[in-house]
């Protein structure tokens, strides 16, 4: 199991560039299905949890060919299987996302409970009323889920909770559904609206992606027709981990190839914290403040702050002076890692499960670290690139879920961080 070794205390300087975003190759691979035709994208980030994406596809029959680097070819039309593949949907929480576009397409989809990172219950109640809203019936077992329709038809739905898969998962499902579907309190994750631009282009009637009320005009049956090639947009999470490491170790970075108007949340509260931002077209540039203060946050849907960037800023909170309160509210298990911190020398108070007070600035020093989760993982690298000494920090395919070749990038910054 690969392990990183990190030397902390070294400015940073230089340009980043960010990936194509993890969690909208995650909804246009699956969406292959909803077509007649292969479909063609660029910018598909190399990592773990793309890769198991493509192992599931090409289980139920797709069949993913890389053109070039980050440009691949997935032809779903030989889509015949039902199941995903057992080991790997249990693993990985972006699996439910097939489950969708496959029951559109054959009619029936076996799925075991869908894993993925150890930040809370992660229910799928949402997903299911919404399948047998239009139609779907659904048979639970201790292996997993059974869900069936002879036909499925429009719906109105509201969810009781804003979930970003649930409504990218329905708003497939619904495409080629008969009649109208309308989802109310969707989630608005710049995401959902590229998701939907994705199949508008090819013959999809969806209105309203990126509000709380999406509707959906169901082809009733009819396959989509791929036109030209998708290019995924910019990782907003990874800018927003570089540009806390740029407020944290920067001498100047600039963060490339991102879209500002995407981090708007994150880079206020950096401003907050006393971090100067220059915001160009595709880029952000930062550098760390003379002095850093403490900033609350509290994590949202968008456009409030996404909570996938709490652990790093929870991170930069350490070296700011004063104390700032952190306050997850989207999931329940996502302040797990302060623990593993204060061992490195933070001093953070635990209010109850959902809130962290974070009293700075304090000097953390390098220790063994193990990577809980891939955003966690993540702040871990940021907490040992800051801290003095060297650190170890294990169970690296954690943060390869979600970030391609970090090491290698964060080196050219001028990071002491090895790949061993
Ligand atoms: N929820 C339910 N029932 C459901 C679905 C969700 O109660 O059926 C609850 C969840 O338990 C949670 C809340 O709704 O408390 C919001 O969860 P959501 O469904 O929005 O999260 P998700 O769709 O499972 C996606 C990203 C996450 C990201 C969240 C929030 C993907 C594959 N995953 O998860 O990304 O943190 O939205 O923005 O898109 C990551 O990339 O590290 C990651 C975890």
């Amino acid at each position: 199991m690969a392990e990183f070794t990190v030397r902390g205390g070294k400015k940073l300087e230089g340009e980043i560039e960010v990936m194509g975003a993890k969690n909208s190759a995650l909804k246009i691979m699956p969406a292959s299905l909803l077509f007649s035709t292969p479909i063609e994208v660029k910018n598909i980030p190399s990592i773990e949890d793309v890769f198991r994406m493509m192992d599931l596809l090409e289980g139920i029959g797709s069949d993913v060919t890389k053109i070039s680097n980050s440009r691949f070819k997935i032809d779903s039309r030989g889509v015949e299987g039902k199941d995903l593949k057992k080991g790997i949907a249990e693993r990985f929480r972006g699996s439910i996302v097939l489950a969708g576009p496959l029951l559109a397409r054959t009619k029936k989809v076996f799925f075991p409970h869908p894993g993925g990172c150890v930040i809370g219950k992660r229910p799928i109640d949402i997903f299911l009323e919404g399948w047998k809203k239009m139609g779907a019936a659904i048979s639970e077992s201790k292996d997993g889920y059974e869900v069936s329709t002879k036909l499925l038809h429009g719906a109105e739905i509201t969810f009781r909770n804003i979930s970003v898969t649930a409504t990218e998962t329905l708003m497939m499902t619904a495409v080629l559904a008969h009649g109208k579907t309308i989802l109310r309190n969707a989630a608005m994750e710049p995401e959902i609206p590229s998701l939907a631009e994705f199949l508008n282009r090819s013959g999809a009637k969806i209105k309203g992606a990126g509000t709380p009320i999406i509707e959906i005009d169901g082809t009733g049956g009819k396959l989509l027709r791929a036109k030209g090639s998708f290019e995924i947009i910019p990782d907003r999470i990874e800018a927003g981990d570089f540009l806390i490491l740029g407020a944290a170790l920067g001498k100047k970075i600039k963060v490339k190839n991102c879209e500002p108007a995407h981090l708007t949340a994150v880079i206020s509260s950096l401003e907050h914290a006393g971090a100067e931002v220059k915001i160009e077209k595709n880029s952000v540039s930062i550098s760390k403040p003379k002095i850093l203060t403490s900033c609350d946050i509290k994590t949202r849907e968008y456009p409030g702050f996404v909570t996938d960037v709490q652990a790093p800023f929870t991170v930069l909170m350490t070296q700011a002076k004063g104390e700032s309160m952190i306050f997850e509210t989207v999931f329940d298990g996502r302040l797990n890692y302060a623990d593993e911190l204060s061992r490195m020398g933070a001093k953070i108070t635990t209010l109850d499960p959902h809130r962290v007070l974070v009293h700075g600035p304090s000097p953390l020093h390098g220790r063994e670290i193990e990577s809980p989760d891939l955003r966690a993982g993540l702040a871990f690298v940021i907490a040992a690139l800051i801290a003095k000494g060297e650190s170890t920090i294990k169970n690296v395919y954690q943060i390869d879920r979600g970030y391609e070749k970090i090491e290698e990038r964060l080196q050219n910054l001028g990071a002491d961080i090895k790949r061993i």
